[in-house]
């Protein structure tokens, strides 16, 4: 029996969650369209199976399926990632996959640096509440105040005056170039760990559009699901001096059974990323990310920084008397899905903010291009501007419809 006949109620939201993606502008920059075959394999009887342990040492009969899946993805991510020594494709999320980073190298209370979250690090960076922040011993950099991006002198300083066992980088909201060979000397120099947190940019860096942590970091985790475009869920690309402890402390320490489904998936992810067509993705990304950076610039909106290198920008509102809050249901509201996001140093809390976070791998993914990008900007400025509920506000939102729909949703349209 299939879904529609079943369950009607899940159909219909299914059916009503693909509307919304084909009638809606998404500028959210950890989201993005996966393929129908990722889908697909998302989809499958894979799913149904338990599988503890790794590929050739499990704890349960019948693997050789899903084994053969996880080797497959093991390999294609070793390829795509040049310089992988080792790969774990079985964490479940972003947030696990730095969780079993933690248990790998660290007692709890043992000091770990990373950026902290209002200057674009991740919850999973020692946020006090998360768990990495109530377990261990977080200290933070920031960013510096008057340029806006990484202070790597200060970050050296603050690990040599701190000592932390690992140094995070990587982050969720930064839109320049990671200079990762820095950050691996930095934690060299003082006899730390160097973790590199890719999860935004894991497909820039597969398409080389952005340098690559992996001949810098002992650890490398990822979300599978941002630019890299496949399915919800994480990995972790490794030394072959840590790929025993990283592999215990997935399983048995952090997590049971691994998804089997979601590993298929994220074979095919990699598959499809190691192409020349996703290679021409990546570019445009970064190509549409700084179009849509200079039109906002042009409309008279301030950019973090004063620009992007990857795939988002972070709209610093202070000067437009519009909280980031605000300005995420003026946005919504006429059918451009984007999130408020704390700036550097901004004054307002976490729930207000003075900021939001603009991404292209979504838009880029549907085909938009550069000279889409001057639109794009435009009815972002339009959609601050028009009063809550005038009739202009509405006609906006049907102008937003008709070019969101003119474009395929991959997955749903093709
Ligand atoms: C830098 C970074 N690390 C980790 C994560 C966590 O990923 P997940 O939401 O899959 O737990 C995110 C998610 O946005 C992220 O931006």
């Amino acid at each position: 029996m299939n879904l529609q006949s079943r369950d009607p109620e899940i159909a219909k939201i299914i059916a009503t969650e693909e509307r919304r993606l084909r009638e809606e502008i998404v500028l959210i920059a950890s989201e993005n369209y996966a393929s129908r075959a990722v889908l697909e394999a998302t989809g499958s009887v894979l799913t149904n199976k338990y599988a503890e342990g790794y590929p050739g040492r499990r704890y349960y009969a019948g693997t050789e399926n899903v084994d053969a899946a996880e080797s497959l993805a093991t390999e294609r991510a070793k390829q795509l990632f040049e310089g992988a020594e080792h790969v774990n494709v079985q964490p479940h999320s972003g947030s696990q996959a730095n969780m079993a980073a933690y248990f790998a190298a660290l007692e709890p209370g043992d000091r770990v640096m990373g950026m902290s979250l209002d200057h674009g690090g991740h919850l999973t960076h020692g946020s006090p509440v998360n768990f990495s922040g109530r377990i261990y011993d977080f200290v933070h950099y920031q960013l510096d105040e008057e340029s806006e991006v990484i202070d790597y002198d200060a970050v050296e300083r603050i690990a040599q005056e701190l000592r932390p066992k690992i140094i995070v980088s990587g982050y969720s909201a930064y839109s320049r170039t990671i200079d990762f060979e820095r950050f691996g000397k930095i934690a060299e120099n003082v006899g730390a760990i160097h973790l590199a947190d890719m999860a935004h940019i894991a497909g820039l860096v597969a398409a080389g559009v952005h340098p690559s942590p992996v001949p810098h970091a002992e650890i490398v985790t990822s979300t599978t699901h941002k630019t890299l475009r496949g399915p919800r869920g994480a990995m972790a690309i490794t030394t072959n001096e840590w790929s025993r402890k990283y592999d215990s402390a997935v399983f048995p320490r952090m997590q049971g059974g691994p998804m089997g489904h979601t590993i298929a998936a994220k074979a095919v992810a990699y598959k499809e990323a190691l192409s020349d067509e996703f290679k021409e993705y990546a570019r445009n990304i970064v190509g549409n990310a700084s179009a849509l950076a200079e039109a906002l610039t042009a409309a008279g909106m301030r950019i973090v920084s004063g620009g992007t290198d990857n795939h988002l920008m972070l709209v610093d509102l202070r000067d437009m008397n519009v909280s980031g809050a605000e300005a995420e249901v003026k946005m919504r509201s006429v059918g451009i899905v984007a999130n408020k996001n704390m700036v550097p140093f901004d004054p307002n809390p976490p729930r207000v903010t003075s900021g939001v976070r603009i991404g292209v791998p979504s838009i880029t993914s549907r085909g938009m291009n550069i000279d889409d990008m001057g639109t794009i900007a435009e009815l972002i400025v339009e959609s601050l501007r028009v009063t809550e509920s005038s009739s202009e506000q509405q006609s906006l939102a049907q102008r937003v419809k008709d070019f969101a729909s003119s474009f395929p949703v991959p997955g749903v349209d093709s």
